[in-house]
């Protein structure tokens, strides 16, 4: 089931590290090839001579070896893997991958890694509750990183509660599950439009608009997770680049066209960006100043329609073009009409009345509007909606790929 695949597995700190020996058998048992990283912690628990002889290969865990780093160095170790895994991951590793420190060799080859990575955590109830723990799992799910578990049940600490890692047997399914639906779109190309335009009044001044970036950002790594070579042209947020996509920074409309042409070809265009519609016809290269005169009149003129004018290229039109449309009345009608008019395949439409929070916000409620049907989705977190777009994108595109089971939840542990 995993023969010819490369798993760097991350090993720290706990009690659970213990099965962390099993995962290695079965992992190898299924032909997949295991390399392992132990911490300094992981060492007080099970011994690097047990993990080398189940691996049958050389366990890495110093990062000042000179010649693990002549041999293999962390880059190295990311590099010659198709997936990295961390299993137990503590508190303090997952803390650590959250804040991008890089303060041992397990630490750093996770930052210094493009690969997919998921993680089996294992630590007391008490420390996955904490909002910490919480709020970096967050941090990690937003750039793309899986998760598998923790169960519930008895803790080694003595207590009962969420924080059990998951049995191998699992946390095997779930990488072999992860690895199929990491496929189905490998050798696609994907362009994803993200976050709001700044149109410029002066060198101080623009016009911009609250978008997040949230969905399309999403939108983009829940693509890069299956596969796809995927393009993020976004406007200026505070959302984290998702692992494996290729971030264009843009501010205005005119610099998110030529970003998105220049992208092409693409499989698949999602445009979720929110595009100011107009922007200063002559935008001044002094600051204005209050001349006693009183405001400035400022004449705006049209920004150019990204959505429509990748839709409506002849030669290098992307098979399948999806826009978004914000209504806060007669949502399905007025984004029916909108993807006739825009010429896209589908459109998304959100509802964004007040009340429903969607603007900023952690979820969506959306609609799927395709030409002849609609699909009415439940309120669900941005992350949810964008996996199950890129499903219907996967679907479409590569419609003889049967869709793998969504990654577990677990209950309690609120992304
Ligand atoms: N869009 C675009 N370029 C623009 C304007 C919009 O690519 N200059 C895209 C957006 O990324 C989104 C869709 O078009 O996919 C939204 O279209 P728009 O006409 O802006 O719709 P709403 O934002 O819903 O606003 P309105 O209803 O006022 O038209």
């Amino acid at each position: 089931m995993l023969q010819g695949r490369r798993i760097l597995l991350i090993i720290s700190g706990g009690i659970a590290a213990y099965k962390s020996l099993e995962l290695i058998r079965r992992l190898r048992d299924q032909g997949a090839a295991v390399r392992c990283v132990m911490t300094e912690a992981a060492r007080q628990f099970i011994t690097p001579l047990s993990v080398a002889s189940l691996s049958e290969d050389k366990v890495y865990g110093d990062l000042w070896s000179l010649t693990d780093e002549s041999e293999m160095g962390h880059i190295r170790l990311s590099r010659e893997a198709d997936l990295l895994v961390v299993a137990p991951a503590t508190a303090d590793l997952i803390a650590r991958m959250s804040a991008g420190i890089a303060d041992d060799l397990a630490a750093t080859t996770l930052l210094a890694s493009d690969k997919p990575v998921l993680i089996a955590p294992a630590m007391n109830a008490m420390m996955w509750a904490h909002p910490a723990t919480q709020a970096n799992l967050a941090v990690l799910a937003s750039r793309g990183v899986g998760r598998i578990g923790p169960a519930a049940g008895d803790l080694a600490c003595g207590e009962v509660g969420f924080g059990r890692m998951s049995e191998p047997a699992e946390i095997v399914a779930e990488i072999a599950r992860f690895l199929v639906k990491n496929q189905r779109l490998s050798g696609r190309r994907a362009l994803v439009t993200s976050g709001p335009t700044r149109e410029p009044i002066d060198p101080v001044r623009y016009i911009s608009n609250h978008s997040s970036g949230k969905q399309g950002h999403a939108i983009a790594a829940a693509l890069a997770a299956l596969g796809a070579e995927t393009v993020l042209v976004s406007g200026p947020t505070s959302e984290p680049t998702p692992a494996g996509v290729k971030l264009i920074g843009i501010e205005t409309a005119a610099e998110m066209l030529s970003a998105s042409e220049a992208a092409l070809p693409v499989d698949v265009a999602v445009m979720a960006a929110a595009v100011s519609d107009w922007r200063v016809a002559s935008s001044s290269t002094q600051k204005l100043k209050k001349n006693g005169k009183g405001p400035p009149n400022l004449r705006l003129v049209e920004n150019p329609d990204i959505l429509a004018s990748i839709a409506g290229r002849s030669n290098d039109r992307p098979a399948l073009v999806i826009g978004f449309a914000a209504e806060t009345e007669n949502v399905v009608a007025n984004a029916r009409a909108k993807r006739k008019r825009k010429g896209c395949d589908w459109i998304v439409a959100n509802d964004v009345s007040p009340g429903t929070g969607t603007f900023g916000g952690e979820r969506n409620t959306v609609h799927l509007v395709h030409a002849d049907t609609v699909e009415d989705w439940p309120a669900m977190s941005k992350r949810d909606v964008a996996e199950r777009l890129a499903e219907r994108i996967a679907a479409a595109l590569v419609p003889d790929t049967a869709a793998a089971p969504a990654s577990p939840r677990v209950p309690g542990a609120g992304h």
